[in-house]
């Protein structure tokens, strides 16, 4: 069935960046078009720059024009940033905070990191297959505040002369209330239980956190809320991490969890992720970072970057059947013995990007 005039037209902006992440979002656009046509969906892609090919055109990680074309879309999806070369610049000057800067810039402080096993996956797993087998866990991070984003910060020169280096982890009720309501809805749509990590037996900040969530549950009875410090939850999440359904936690906690629960399902190059603000446009990237030493050589693994415009048309443009269809071709695929290098297993057909691509393609059309 094909369909000349889409029902909807949806302006996306692509960020290709660093490395593998033009060969992974060549799939993913390919993809998205494909999957789109017979539900007559529309797509109009604008490409911009960001990361170390940024740096390299403008001497910015994110040029404001990039930033402008983000906001004028519907979403963003980017591959992923960053390489040996650009790691030895000044901070301002890194792919880095250039991610931090389009976060900001967007307003993205819900950052959703789901980390699910796929049966024809357990293997890859580091840990055994009764502690992973049927992990589901969804880790909502805050993405736009707390010690990466809190002041003052900075290295600073003390009256002795000697160099001081300070963050500040600051969180206000606002700024809780918003992720944890993101994070109770979440779960609802989910197992309807939603973990809460912090270090309140230590931290101030993190005892404004734990009041406010508990404060918050009354208005989710349906929801089972509980609350882990972080050293225990890194701990359980090694340990026994079936008993998670949804973490909720801060910026620098959930970078550190979000790593570990990934690492879970034993191939990072699997997991999609999506950021999340109160309007602007969403962005949906994959957890994996630009893998430089496989650049350029047809290698690199493309489906956390497809499961990423999965996730963007679910979550940033309200299209679940697209999501749906985008999801179940990567089981196929997956069914059918396709893998990448990173994922290859004993009697399973070893394929390259392109090939993983097409073969994503035929199972779609
Ligand atoms: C992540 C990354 C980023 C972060 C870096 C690249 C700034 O580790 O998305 O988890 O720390 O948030
Ligand atoms: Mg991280």
């Amino acid at each position: 069935m094909s369909n000349s005039s889409p029902r909807k037209q949806y302006r996306i902006t692509l960020l290709p960046g660093d490395g593998i992440g033009s060969e992974i979002m060549a799939v993913a656009v390919a993809v998205l078009k494909q999957v789109g046509e017979p539900l007559g969906i529309g797509f109009e892609f604008q490409e911009a720059l960001m990361g170390g090919a940024a740096i390299d055109a403008t001497g910015n990680p994110l040029p404001e024009a990039t930033l402008e074309t983000c906001r004028n879309s519907d979403a963003v999806l980017l591959a992923a940033i960053g390489g040996y070369k650009w790691d030895t610049l000044p901070r301002h000057q890194r792919p880095e905070t250039g991610l931090l800067g389009l976060r900001a810039g967007l307003g993205l402080f819900a950052n959703l990191r789901p980390a699910k096993i796929l049966p024809q996956l357990v293997e890859a797993s580091s840990l055994k297959r009764e502690v992973v087998e049927g992990v589901d866990i969804m880790v909502v991070r805050e993405l736009t505040g707390g010690i990466y984003f809190g002041q003052p910060k900075g290295i600073f020169t003390t009256e002795t002369g000697e160099q001081r280096g300070v963050n500040t982890m600051v969180y206000s009720e606002s700024e809780i209330d918003r992720i944890g309501r993101v994070a109770f809805e979440t779960a609802r749509k989910r197992g309807g239980k939603l973990c809460s990590v912090d270090k309140a037996n230590v931290l101030d900040v993190s005892q404004l956190w734990r009041d406010r969530m508990t404060q918050m549950a009354t208005e989710y009875p349906d929801i089972e809320l509980s609350h882990l410090y972080v050293d225990n939850a890194a701990m359980q999440l090694i340990r026994a991490p079936k008993q998670f359904d949804t973490i909720v936690t801060g910026n620098l906690f959930g970078d550190i969890l979000s790593d570990a629960a990934a690492m879970l399902t034993g191939s990072i190059g699997m997991l999609p992720s999506a950021s999340l603000g109160a309007s602007n446009p969403g962005l949906f990237e994959p957890v994996h970072g630009s893998a430089p030493d496989i650049a350029g050589q047809d290698k690199a693994n493309p489906i956390a970057q497809v499961l990423s415009a999965a996730m963007m048309m679910r979550y940033g443009l309200d299209e679940p059947e697209a999501a749906n269809r985008i999801e179940a071709a990567v089981m196929q695929v997956l069914d059918a013995g396709y893998r990448t290098g990173d994922i290859m297993s004993e009697g399973m057909k070893l394929v390259g990007c392109q090939e993983m691509g097409a073969a994503l393609l035929q199972v779609l059309s």
